[in-house]
């Protein structure tokens, strides 16, 4: 079935509530995809008219709880096992050795988790190096429904398509065509959904030693990557490391937190 027609001053009223709600950010040029994936969202909801499903969202008492949906239809959830596994090397086996051996759990909070394959590759790395102990992993997403995933502890042979030096992990398990990870990782973190534009939400899980938020920067505006970056920033400990993905250099948006490049990847260090 052919897309709903999307006029370019309709893209900019329903572009802006998704950026309000949610925090992603479309350009004109991604006008087609926005179009294909509302337009589906609307006809499922019985509109035929994309204007009818705006006024919907904005101004209708259940338009809410659809806007949530719609975002659950917009976001991508790509991410794999052991991705950029070594700036989380560097992280456990160098910049937090020393706060392992100090008192109180060391607390780290995978920020935009999708489907759990991040935070179940630190779960498993700090299990091997025995400090998954005195770790608190909280993982988190805007998205229910890659949360459910990630709980379920099963995913597809795609989320392991690299393997870390040693191998196969032995905390995952293949069955049939599907992979399992040991439930005794998912009982270990607290899974939460948190969205990154809520400042009162981000402020309120702090403090960690670490934030780790790879990938998600990429989906906001400028404006919006300095207000997340701020608000994580105070979600850090003083010392405290976010690690940001390889392709989101912060160093454009005039950050107070301090670069440090370290076995050839970068952090970002609360230094007050
Ligand atoms: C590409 S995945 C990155 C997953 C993982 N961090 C990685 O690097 O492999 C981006 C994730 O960011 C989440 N996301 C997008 N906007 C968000 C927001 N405002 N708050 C929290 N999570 C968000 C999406 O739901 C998606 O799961």
């Amino acid at each position: 079935m052919a897309p709903l027609p999307l006029s370019a001053p309709v893209f900019t009223i329903l572009g802006g509530l998704i950026e309000e709600r949610a925090g992603l950010h479309y350009r004109a040029d991604d006008l087609e995809l926005l179009r294909d994936k509302i337009s589906s969202r609307a006809e499922l909801m019985g509109f035929d008219s994309l204007l009818d499903y705006y006024y919907f969202l904005r101004y209708d008492a259940a338009g809410s709880a659809e806007l949530d949906a719609l975002v659950e239809a917009l976001v991508v959830h790509e991410t794999y096992f052991f991705r950029e596994a070594d700036q989380l090397r560097v992280l456990f086996s160098s910049l937090l050795a020393r706060r392992f051996t100090q008192e109180g759990p060391v607390r780290i909070w995978c920020a935009a988790s999708a489907t759990g394959e991040e935070a179940y590759t630190m779960a498993m790395m700090l299990a091997d190096a025995g400090l998954l102990s005195r770790a608190r992993i909280v993982a988190s997403d805007i998205s229910d429904r890659a949360l459910a995933r990630a709980k379920s502890c099963e995913f597809s042979p795609r989320s392991v398509r690299i393997l870390p030096p040693g191998g196969e992990p032995r905390w995952i398990r293949r069955d049939g065509d599907r992979v399992r990870v040991d439930r005794s990782l998912c009982d270990v973190i607290e899974w939460r959904r948190v969205n990154l534009i809520d400042s009162a939400a981000v402020a309120a899980l702090g403090p960690f030693d670490a934030v780790v938020a790879r990938n998600v920067l990429i989906y906001f505006s400028d404006q919006t990557v300095r207000q997340v970056v701020a608000g994580l920033g105070s979600a850090l400990l003083p010392g405290g490391l976010l690690l940001v993905g390889a392709s989101e250099s912060l160093l454009r948006y005039g950050t107070s937190l301090a670069c440090e490049e370290h076995g050839g990847a970068f952090f970002y260090r609360r230094v007050v």
